[in-house]
């Protein structure tokens, strides 16, 4: 499985609204290899770019997005809380941005992000979309939706995502048949990165936002670090 050492978190990281058009282009512009984005239902079933349950955060508009229609979503301003240089950004469809990132050459690991009990809808409903493009990875901190996921994803890889230490990691990977760990950085040490490693299973981290952390993780053995800071880095390093 590829990962490129250097993932922008939310598309382009701190350096554009996140989840949208305009970071996968930063990113790319950046030097960046690979981006990463969140993937939620819409109300009639349309996978969107949002990280919040609810539209207020980052568009300013008021409700659930589970409860918008993709029409009403694509009138949403994803730019302009970010900072007003953005103003009018859209909030991009999955399939939108997929094939912006096809244009660019990006690898994408796309997070199925399902809102409070639609776990399996949002992970075949994304596995549905992503399954028509290459260099894609698909993840979730819901075993749910990554199993409804293997469904319609065909060959796509998928990637289960951690925010604390159960204590079976490898057990739930199976339990799923993803092929890989995307894990909160805090919780890698050397210990707990062996048996991973030993499995041969690539494991990436989130949120590294320091370039002396990355590097007590690559040298732990990481294979990428999701970043909101890819600034931080020169395009050759990445
Ligand atoms: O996929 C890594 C990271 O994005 C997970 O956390 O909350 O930023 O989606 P979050
Ligand atoms: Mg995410």
């Amino acid at each position: 499985m590829r990962y490129p050492r250097i993932i922008a978190h939310r598309c382009g990281g701190a350096l554009a609204p996140e989840n949208t058009l305009a970071g996968l282009r930063i990113a790319a512009r950046l030097g960046c290899r690979g981006v990463e984005f969140d993937a939620m239902l819409s109300r009639d079933g349309i996978p969107v770019l949002i990280h919040d349950e609810r539209l207020e955060r980052t568009t300013g508009a008021q409700g659930a997005v589970a409860d918008s229609p993709v029409a009403d979503l694509r009138r949403c301003d994803a730019g302009a809380r970010h900072h007003p240089a953005f103003a009018g950004e859209s909030l991009p469809t999955l399939a939108e941005a997929l094939a912006v990132c096809r244009e660019l050459g990006l690898w994408a690991n796309v997070e199925i992000k399902p809102s409070v009990g639609r776990d399996a809808a949002t992970g075949s409903g994304v596995a549905l979309i992503a399954r028509e493009f290459d260099d894609i990875v698909l993840s979730s901190f819901s075993m749910e939706a990554l199993l409804a996921a293997a469904g319609g994803a065909g060959n796509l890889p998928r990637a289960l995502l951690v925010e604390s230490n159960s204590g079976d990691w490898l057990d739930k990977l199976r339990q799923v048949g993803a092929q890989a760990l995307h894990v909160a950085r805090h919780l890698l040490t050397a210990e707990v990165i062996r048996p991973l490693l030993d499995a041969e299973i690539p494991v990436a981290a989130y949120t590294v936002n320091r370039r002396e952390e990355a590097e007590r993780l690559f040298a732990l053995g990481v294979s990428g670090v999701f970043t909101d800071r890819p600034d931080h880095w020169l395009a050759d390093e990445m």
